[in-house]
C-alpha cells in the first residue's frame, strides 16, 4: 500500500511497484513506484503533479492512458488492468485533435469506436462542445489556424470527456497558451469540474496553476521517480480570481514553492 493511501476507500487508479527502464535494466528512470487516487464517488477530485523536467510525470500518465506499459509493476483502473474498452483520455500540451477531420468528428470519434450510432454521437458531442464554448466552430476542422490554441485544447478536453467522464488526463495542458487564455482555460475546467465531478490528475510547472485547480498536489523527484510530498489545498471550491488574492492562497503557492527548492536538492 502506498503511503498516500490513508482511507478505506476503493482505488479508482493505483500503480503498484511501477519501474521503468530503458537500458536493458541497467538503470531505472523510475523504481518501486506506488501511487493510489482514491474512488470518492459522485465527488471526483483533482490531483495535480509537480516535479522537474523529465522526472517521469509524462511517463505516468502515458501508463494510466495505456499508451505504455511499465517495464514492471502493475497499472490499475477499478481495480483492473488497462483495456480498450475502458480507455482514458489524454490532453497533451501539443495540439493532439485529428486535423484532417472536424471538431465534431473528433470530439465523437470514440463513440464511433464504441459502435454507438450517428444521431446519438452528434447529440452527445454537441452537448459537450456547448459546454466547452465551442458552438458555432462544430464543422471545423481542428487544426491551427483554423482554431486558436486555446480552442484546440478545447478540443480535447471534450473529446477526453466524452471518451471517458470519470478519468481525465492532462499533461501541461495549457503551456502553450498565452496568459489570457490560459487563465479562461483554467475557469473553463474548474467548471467542468464542478459539473461532472470526474478525477483529474493534471500535470504542470506553474505552482500558482496547480494550487488554483488541485484537490491534492503532489511533487515527484527523479533519479529514481518517486513521490516525495503530498500537500492537500485546503481552499474551498468554487475558486474564483479573488481566491488568488487570499493570503493562504499565497501561503500555499510559497509552502509548494519551497517544497519544489527541497526536492530539487534530492536530485
Ligand atoms: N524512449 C526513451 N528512451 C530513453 N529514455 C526515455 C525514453 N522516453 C523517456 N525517457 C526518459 O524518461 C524520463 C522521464 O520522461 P518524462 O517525459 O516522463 O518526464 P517529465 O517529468 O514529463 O518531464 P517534462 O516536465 O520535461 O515534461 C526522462 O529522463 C526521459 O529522458
Ligand atoms: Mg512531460
Amino acid at each position: 500500500m502506498s503511503i498516500f493511501n490513508d482511507t478505506e476507500k476503493a482505488n479508482i487508479i493505483e500503480l503498484k511497484k511501477v519501474s521503468q527502464s530503458y537500458d536493458g535494466g541497467k538503470s531505472y528512470i523510475i523504481k518501486d513506484l506506488d501511487f493510489i487516487v482514491e474512488d470518492k464517488p459522485a465527488q471526483g477530485q483533482f490531483v495535480v503533479i509537480l516535479g522537474m523536467s523529465g522526472c517521469g510525470k509524462s511517463t505516468l500518465l502515458r501508463y494510466i492512458a495505456g499508451l505504455q506499459q511499465p517495464t514492471a509493476g502493475d497499472v490499475l483502473i477499478h481495480d483492473e488492468p488497462i483495456n480498450n474498452s475502458k480507455r482514458v483520455g489524454m490532453v497533451f500540451q501539443q495540439y493532439s485533435s485529428l486535423p484532417w477531420m472536424s471538431v465534431l468528428d473528433n470530439v465523437s470519434l470514440s463513440l464511433l469506436y464504441k459502435g454507438i450510432n450517428e444521431k446519438e454521437r452528434r447529440e452527445k458531442a454537441m452537448e459537450i462542445i456547448e459546454m466547452v464554448g465551442l458552438a458555432g466552430h462544430e464543422h471545423k476542422f481542428a487544426q491551427y489556424p483554423t482554431l486558436s490554441g486555446g480552442q484546440l485544447q478545447r478540443v480535447a478536453i471534450a473529446r477526453s470527456l466524452l471518451a471517458n467522464p470519470e478519468i481525465l488526463l492532462m499533461d501541461e495542458p495549457f503551456g502553450a497558451l498565452d496568459v489570457n487564455t490560459r487563465l479562461q482555460m483554467q475557469d473553463l475546467l474548474a467548471d467542468i469540474w464542478l459539473k461532472f465531478h470526474p478525477t483529474v490528475i493534471f500535470v504542470t510547472h506553474d505552482i500558482s496553476e496547480a494550487v488554483y485547480l488541485g484537490d491534492d498536489i503532489y511533487i515527484m523527484k527523479s533519479a529514481p521517480s518517486h513521490f516525495v510530498e503530498h500537500i492537500h489545498v485546503d481552499l474551498p471550491f468554487h475558486r474564483t480570481r479573488e481566491t488568488k488574492r487570499d493570503p493562504h492562497f499565497v501561503e500555499l503557492v510559497q509552502l509548494v514553492e519551497d517544497k519544489m527548492v527541497e526536492v530539487s536538492k534530492l536530485g
